[in-house]
């Protein structure tokens, strides 16, 4: 019988167990997937020092399991990374955001050694773009952001309705893509004066992805 998206998202989530090193303090990610993760932690919270987390959802969702949730600012580094992704190529450079946690993403991402990318076989794909590519941006300067954008990189860009960032901010995601150098499109919204940051994840792409098929859990590397 065939697996479905969200029994793919539980091996996965599975699998990514086998990355956590004991003793450590671990970053997590935020989404469906990533909450699959932290049910998966749960069974072995006693075996890691406790966690990151890259929103304030997924921080509830751990303090629930009663696994320990640190600040960043308090811990030195962390081991690895676990997170899901709204699309991946074969190089591992991902689009990220659908859940609008993108900045704190980057930043736990930023502080692992290692960054599991965990998702199911309908996130792969040959080219980034198709699904709308999420920009975090200080509200004052959404107008000042959405014409810049047009201007430098083309797209739709459409303001997130009714969404605020835990940072506060908004997101506008930017539809009608293709992107040919996810690294010179990050770079260059990223250079947009209101801009927090985007969902590219293509400078610091994932380490591993690991892919649920219906032939079961894919490594990519
Ligand atoms: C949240 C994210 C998520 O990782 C991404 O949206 C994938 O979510 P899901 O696992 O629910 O498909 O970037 O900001």
């Amino acid at each position: 019988m065939a697996l479905t998206q969200d029994e793919m998202k539980q091996e996965v989530a599975k699998a990514a167990i086998e990355y956590v090193e004991a003793g450590t303090i671990i970053g997590v990610g935020t989404g469906s997937t990533a909450n699959c993760f932290i049910d998966e932690l749960a069974k072995i919270k006693g075996k890691i020092e406790g966690t990151v987390a890259s929103s304030v959802a997924s921080a509830d969702r751990l303090k629930a399991h009663g696994i320990p949730v640190f600040e960043l600012n308090d811990v030195n580094g962390l081991s690895v990374y676990v997170d899901g992704a709204d699309e991946s190529t074969h190089h591992l450079h991902l689009v990220k955001g659908g859940g609008g946690a993108l900045t704190r993403e980057k930043i736990v991402a930023a502080a692992s050694k290692k960054f599991v990318c965990i998702a199911d076989e309908s996130k792969l794909v040959d080219r980034l773009g198709k699904f709308p590519l999420p920009v975090e941006v200080i509200p004052m300067a959404r107008s000042l952001v959405a014409r810049e954008i047009i201007k430098q990189i083309g797209g739709q860009p459409v303001l997130r309705e009714g969404f605020t960032t835990d940072n506060g901010n908004i997101i506008l995601d930017i539809h009608e893509l293709d992107i040919l150098d996810p690294i010179e499109v990050e770079t260059t919204l990223n250079m947009i004066t209101g801009v927090v940051t985007n969902g590219l994840f293509a400078k610091r792409p994932a380490d591993i992805l690991l892919l649920g098929t219906q032939n079961g859990v894919k490594t990519l590397s």
